[in-house]
């Protein structure tokens, strides 16, 4: 077996499946955890679960030491019933329902995330005396999923933040931002450290003691675009805010993607190839996976997932592709078509490389009759 043939592509080599299916490859994570972990040096790993809250990556994670970073009650609950020290829990999500935060707060969270008066005030009341960190806005993110807009507060109103949390006995410990998803080289970190580091020295020469920098996501996995090794990037990434920040006592990092996609192949199926004209140049290949049963990354043809089919003459030709459903948004590739074999047919396998983050639960329970995507853990 070729070098580069991973343990799930192996595993689905030898078996069939009646539906798409996800394999991951939970000594992967493991490796995968390590790796980051070594290039983070001080820096606390808390898995961004909402990546792939599957039951044997967080027990594996518990178990390996890992904080994790909880956008809701169910995944705090999820994290608790593997064992997860509440401790090691923050809940990140700078919108969280009151009742939510009481819970959290009777579980034994300590840490929550804000980037409003109100959502600051909801702290308070659920969870008094709480720790929390701003989010701060991210503008001209270089990812390729950028975060912005949605999330963070900007600069003139994160340190009005820090006071309004003091004045509601909250304990203000600093600041988080997402550099955004799938930032694909750690040099395109730089500018938003830049524009972070500036506000952290105002806060503290505004007579804030910060100690906790949340650096959020962004570390990447392989769609196609050179990427560094993931000790090789953190350390990088860490090099950079060293330069800016100095020794801050406590960094967070949250990766959700760089830890947990490359453990992943879908075993998806071809339905139909066929051409739109007989002077069509292109083909339209029709997978039974698409936009609603898994890929729904492939939004704006934003992370290109890697397509492998057994077929090996060589000739390969334009493909546009396309998933099962009856909804013509339900297209993956069009602007950037996809070069597959020329004589692939339906009824072919086709695997999709790196595919372990973002993608069970990112699949609706069942439109158009086709089931959310299977998975099998090895
Ligand atoms: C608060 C927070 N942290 C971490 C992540 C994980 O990001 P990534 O998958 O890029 O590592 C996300 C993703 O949406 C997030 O919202």
């Amino acid at each position: 077996m070729p070098a580069h043939v991973s343990r799930a592509e192996a595993y689905i080599a030898t078996r069939s499946f009646g539906r798409p299916t996800l394999v991951l490859d939970v000594d992967a994570v493991e490796a995968q955890y390590r790796a980051l972990a070594t290039g983070l040096g001080h820096a606390r790993i808390h898995y961004a679960v909402k990546a792939n809250p599957q039951a044997e990556i967080i027990n594996r994670l518990v178990r390996l030491g890992s904080h994790f970073d909880a956008a809701s009650r169910a995944e705090i609950e999820l994290c608790l019933d593997h064992g997860a020290d509440p401790a090691r829990i923050s809940f990140g999500n700078t919108v969280k329902r009151p009742s939510d935060i009481a819970f959290a707060h009777r579980a034994g969270l300590r840490l929550f995330a804000a980037d409003a008066e109100e959502e600051l005030e909801k702290i308070a009341k659920h969870a008094p005396g709480a720790e929390v960190y701003i989010r701060l806005i991210v503008e001209a993110s270089q990812a390729d999923w950028p975060l912005s807009r949605k999330f963070g507060c900007s600069k003139d109103k994160a340190l009005d933040l820090l006071g309004v949390a003091k004045a509601l006995g909250l304990n203000p410990r600093g600041f988080s931002f997402h550099v955004g998803s799938q930032t694909r080289q750690a040099a395109m970190w730089g500018p938003t450290l830049d524009h972070i580091a500036q506000l952290w020295s105002d806060a503290q020469a505004a007579g804030f003691a910060l100690d906790l920098l949340n650096i959020g996501g962004g570390f990447p996995a392989f769609y196609g675009e050179a990427i560094d090794e993931p000790t090789v990037y953190a350390a990088a990434v860490m090099d950079q805010i060293r330069a800016r920040f100095g020794n801050v006592p406590h960094v967070m990092a949250e990766p959700g993607r760089g830890l947990v996609a490359e453990a992943g192949v879908i075993a998806a199926e071809v339905l139909l190839v066929s051409r739109k004209s007989d002077r069509d140049l292109h083909r339209w290949v029709y997978l039974d996976i698409g936009k609603f049963s898994g890929l729904a990354e492939t939004m704006d043809e934003a992370i290109r997932y890697q397509f492998v089919t057994a077929r090996g003459d060589g000739q390969t030709g334009p493909c546009i592709m396309a998933g099962p459903s009856c909804d013509s948004a339900d297209v993956l590739y069009e602007k950037k078509m996809v070069d597959l074999p020329l004589d692939l047919a339906g009824g072919d396998r086709i695997l999709i490389r790196n595919c372990g983050a973002y993608t069970t639960t990112y699949a609706t329970i069942g439109f158009n009759g086709f089931p959310p995507l299977d998975v099998v853990v090895i």
